[in-house]
Order: structure tokens, then sequence, then C-alpha cells
């Protein structure tokens, strides 16, 4: 059967949103409780059965190559120590082969994931980004692929967004609607306020045919002057079918602050050891800010 083993994660970008935290540290470092938001990227495409990672790097991001390379000293000291638990957790992704290619400047994510092209080579991929961490019974990359399993076509994941936030997404123009699949009109990259065909959104995670590249090739620039992805796939979607799935699980935003604060918050609840302490703190914190106010 013909399936995806291949994914991208672009990890090119600025992230001026988090300045100055990101002027020397990479976005994608920045830890949700304990590990870091590409870390999260990286568990979820291996659960999907992804074997290959390739990460698209830029200046000032060797921390994130540092971060899954192997670090034998460490690893000694915990083993001496017998920390096997942490030992765990340092390998969690040892499993997978990840490696790295470098963007030379930050044209766009169209472009980031073109310089992954000859990596790729002529077979369907994946492509992860790390602005969106999804927690779901399927891992959401897994839902995808088998939607690509079963259709062989490009697969989007998407979910509704609130009227006020479509300016910030890629959108698509839904046609007909089979369960959670739609077939698509078009797809359009940040649609001025109030022209939006739909509040459907483009969501970071897609399964792409490798056509993709004659289109990204051309490395034309859209909105914002970037080379963009969404550009590409509409392109695509004019030679070839490409579908768009309304993935089930609960999306987080962490490629902004205040999704990433919630984040935080919500992820540290999910863990038994964390729970009790926090919500104290957070009541103790809202009845004091409420008496103070
Ligand atoms: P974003 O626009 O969310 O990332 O791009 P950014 O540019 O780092 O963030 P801000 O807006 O300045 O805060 C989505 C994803 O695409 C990658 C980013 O690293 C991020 O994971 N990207 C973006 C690249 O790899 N290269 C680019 O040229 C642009």
């Amino acid at each position: 059967m013909k399936t995806v083993k291949k994914a991208i994660i672009p990890a090119a970008g600025l992230g001026t949103r988090f300045l100055p935290a990101t002027k020397a540290m990479p976005k994608e470092m920045l830890p949700i409780v304990d590990k870091p938001t590409i870390q999260y990227i990286v568990e979820e495409a291996i659960e999907s059965g992804i074997e290959d990672i390739i990460i698209v790097t830029g200046k000032g991001k060797r921390a994130i190559e540092d971060h899954f390379d192997k670090n034998f000293e460490l690893e000694d000291n915990l083993m001496q120590k017998e920390k096997y638990d942490l030992l765990e957790k340092v390998n969690a992704t040892s499993n997978v082969e990840i490696h790295f290619i470098r963007q030379k400047e930050p044209k766009g994510l169209g472009h980031a994931v073109w310089c992954a092209r000859k990596f790729i080579g002529n077979e369907p991929f994946a492509v992860l980004l790390g602005d969106d961490i999804v927690r779901s019974e399927k891992p959401c990359l897994r839902q995808l692929i088998n939607e690509y399993e079963n259709t062989l076509s490009s697969v989007i994941g998407v979910q509704t967004v609130m009227d006020e936030e479509t300016h910030r997404y890629g959108i698509i123009d839904p046609q007909e609607q089979e369960g959670r699949r739609y077939q698509v009109n078009t797809f359009v990259e940040k649609p001025k306020q109030g022209t939006s065909p739909s509040n459907l959104a483009i969501m970071g995670r897609y399964v792409l045919n490798p056509e993709i590249f004659m289109f990204l090739d051309k490395q034309e620039k859209g909105a914002g002057g970037e080379v963009q992805l969404t550009d590409a796939i509409q392109k695509l979607n004019e030679i070839q079918r490409v579908f768009a799935y309304d993935f089930e699980g609960q999306r987080y935003d962490v490629g902004e602050k205040l999704g990433f604060v919630k984040t935080t918050l919500e992820l540290a609840i999910s863990r038994d050891e964390l729970k009790d302490d926090v919500l104290t703190f957070m009541k103790d914190l809202l009845e004091n800010s409420v008496v103070k106010n």
C-alpha cells in the first residue's frame, strides 16, 4: 500500500511574536511544562508512523539540532545514577531518523518546504508546523495519512475558527462534504477580514503529493511578500484533487503568547504530579486578584 513515511518540520521562521525570548533561542525550543514544543510535534510524527523527519532550520537554530542529538555524557550520568525514568524521557525520540537542512533566508513557509525537496524525492510526504499542538485519541497526522491511503490525494488538516480569526490563517472554500472530508474549490492564504469563504482554517498538518514541488519551484511570492505553501496547494488543486479533512482533536495554538500560556496551564493540569498544586495556585491567584480589583 502506498503510504507516507517522510515528514518535513519547518522551523526556520524568525519567531517575532516571542521576542525577546527568540532573539537567541529558537521559538521551537520554548518549553511547554518540560518539553520543547518541537518535541511534541516529533512525537506526533512518530506515533503516526513517520520514519524519517527533516527539520528545516535557519540562523540561530543550533539548539534544535543539539536537542535531537545523542548526549553521551548526560545519558551516562543518568545511567550511573540509575535515573532510568529520565533516561527514557531523554531518549523519547531516538526511534526515528532526524535530518536537518538550512533555509538560508526566511522567505516563507512554501520556500522552507521547497528546501527539503531533495530529501523527499518522488514520494508523498507530511508537513507538520510547530505552531499547533494537537491532543487527540488518534494522532492528528495519522488521521490525515489514513485519508491519504484511502484516496491517494493530498490532504490538508483544517478546523473551524471564529470569524474574527480567519484573516490569520489559510482558509478553504469548501465544496462537497463527506463525513469529515471536504472537496475544495479554493485555498486562500490570509483572506482580508470580511472576505473569508468559510471558517475552515488550515492548521499546520499536511499530507502532500510530490507534484507540489512543480509549483514551489516557481517561488512566487504571495501574502506578506512570502512564498506561501497555501498558494502552491491551490495550484496543485487545479491539476489533481486536494482534500481538506476536519480532524478530530483539541488544537492548541502555541505560536502566539496567549495560546502558549493557555496550553502551558492546560497541559500542566493534565499531569498527575502537577495538577493539584497548579489548580490551588490558580484558585489563589484568582481570589487574590478579585479581592485587589
Ligand atoms: P510562522 O509565521 O508561524 O513562524 O510560520 P514565524 O515566522 O517564526 O513566527 P512569527 O510570526 O515571526 O512570530 C509557520 C512555520 O513555518 C516556519 C516557522 O518556523 C513556523 O514553524 N517558517 C516560516 C520557516 O521555516 N521559514 C520561513 O521562511 C517562514
